[in-house]
């Protein structure tokens, strides 16, 4: 562990705060560490690993894919593409047929303004206070939290309005005919798992087509089941005009999508946008057999069903506890607010000594996005745990 310290201290850049673990090994929801220390991953490499750590399926898909062809760029036809496109169609909110494939959240996102302003030939964006939108330049710019703004703005297009989260008059106030996109988390992630009011999606609906400006869903974090649906804008019944897929589409391989509706992406010609490994035939087997598991063993429902019994434990955490602000989140998309950054630390630190992986956002918000097979045993251990481990924070 020392000399890995030592590496990372001279050859790495310091862009994370890292927990002190090295894991090696994963297996389902369980990781072990270079000590052989085996821990439950609440934290699923960020909403990622939905499908639990090296299921047999996409690693199989791995090895066959890898062993037949891996790249060969997007000047030919490329057999897994068109496949997963139809696969994540029949998925994604029906209005949503048309896929654009590249390699991470951020390049979907950007994907995403570019189609935006190619469709309208508008400028602006409207986007959301505590929305967390990737670190590429726009996506950055969307992106609420100034200290990962500020010290790049001259890279950031001077192009975005940000409106509280939920306020749909600040909506109606900012979206105008300049307004070539609204961007929103159906459910915001890095924010600290933010659930808007009934209202606000359908009403953002609603002053988009009013106005012609486009809807944008970035569902990178709440979307392929989280939330105890497919995608979590349809906990509202509102379909977006373009949606934004990640994390989980992969279950860890890297891949990112941009989706539209037909007559949107229309406005895409040859040469309006690429990525040289965006979509190639490794990287959508993969995600093809992602979305084959998931329709197979039902994660989308059994994440609303562990993830209602997981709500109820944190909600009784939070009326025991003093140092509880709120209970909040939806399928396996939960959080615990806790009164102090500090407490939220020391917590995650116990937890980790005691064998559970959380992690923090937001400051002092815990944040809980579990592989979609947890189990309630492995819920309770955790909810037992976290009691006791708040009773020693509070003293
Ligand atoms: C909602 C949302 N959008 C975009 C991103 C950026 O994705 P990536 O890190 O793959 O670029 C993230 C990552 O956390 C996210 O949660």
């Amino acid at each position: 562990m020392k000399s890995l310290l030592e590496l990372y201290e001279k050859y790495v850049a310091r862009t994370y705060e890292r927990q002190p673990i090295v894991p090696v090994e994963g297996e389902g929801v369980r990781i072990r560490d270079i000590n052989g220390k085996e821990y439950i991953d609440f934290v699923a490499g960020i909403a990622v690993c939905s499908l639990g750590h090296c299921h047999p399926e996409v690693v199989r898909t791995i090895k066959e894919q890898a062993e037949k062809l891996m790249h060969v760029s997007n000047l030919y036809y490329i057999k897994t593409q068109a496949e997963l496109a139809e696969a994540l169609a029949e998925v994604t909110p029906p209005s949503i047929e048309k896929f654009f494939f590249c390699n991470s959240g951020a390049e979907a996102v950007e994907a995403a303004f570019k189609l935006a302003v190619r469709y309208t030939g508008r400028e602006r964006i409207v986007a959301m206070r505590g929305s967390f939108h990737g670190r590429s330049a726009a996506a950055v710019g969307a992106t609420w939290n100034p200290s990962y703004r500020e010290p790049f703005t001259p890279l950031i297009p001077k192009i975005f309005d940000f409106i509280p989260f939920g306020d749909l008059d600040a909506a109606r106030d900012t979206i105008t005919e300049r307004t070539a996109a609204v961007i929103a988390e159906p459910i915001q992630g890095e924010g600290g798992v933010n659930v808007p009011p009934d209202d606000f999606l359908p009403g953002l609906r609603e002053l988009c087509d009013d106005s012609g400006a486009l809807l944008i869903f970035d569902e990178i974090q709440c979307g392929m089941g989280r939330t105890g649906k497919w995608f979590a804008c349809e906990h509202w019944g509102v379909e977006p005009d373009i949606i934004t897929i990640a994390k989980a589409l992969g279950n860890g391989f890297p891949i990112g999508c941009m989706g539209a509706k037909p007559e949107v992406m229309a406005s895409f010609s040859p040469g309006d946008h690429a990525s040289t490994f965006g979509g190639n035939p490794l990287a959508c087997a993969v995600a093809k057999t992602v979305i084959r598991v998931m329709k197979e063993e039902k994660l989308p429902q059994r994440a609303a069903e562990t993830g209602s019994h997981f709500k109820k434990r944190l909600e009784i955490l939070s009326e025991k506890h003093g140092s509880v602000e709120e209970a909040r989140g939806l399928g396996l998309m939960l959080a615990l607010e806790l009164k102090s950054e500090e407490a939220a630390r020391k917590t995650i630190d116990m937890a980790r000594e005691r064998g559970y992986l959380i992690n923090r956002t937001a400051g002092k918000v815990l944040r809980f996005v579990p592989p979609l097979i947890i189990e309630k045993k492995d819920i309770d251990g955790l909810a037992g745990t976290l009691d006791q481990i708040l009773e020693e924070v509070e003293k």
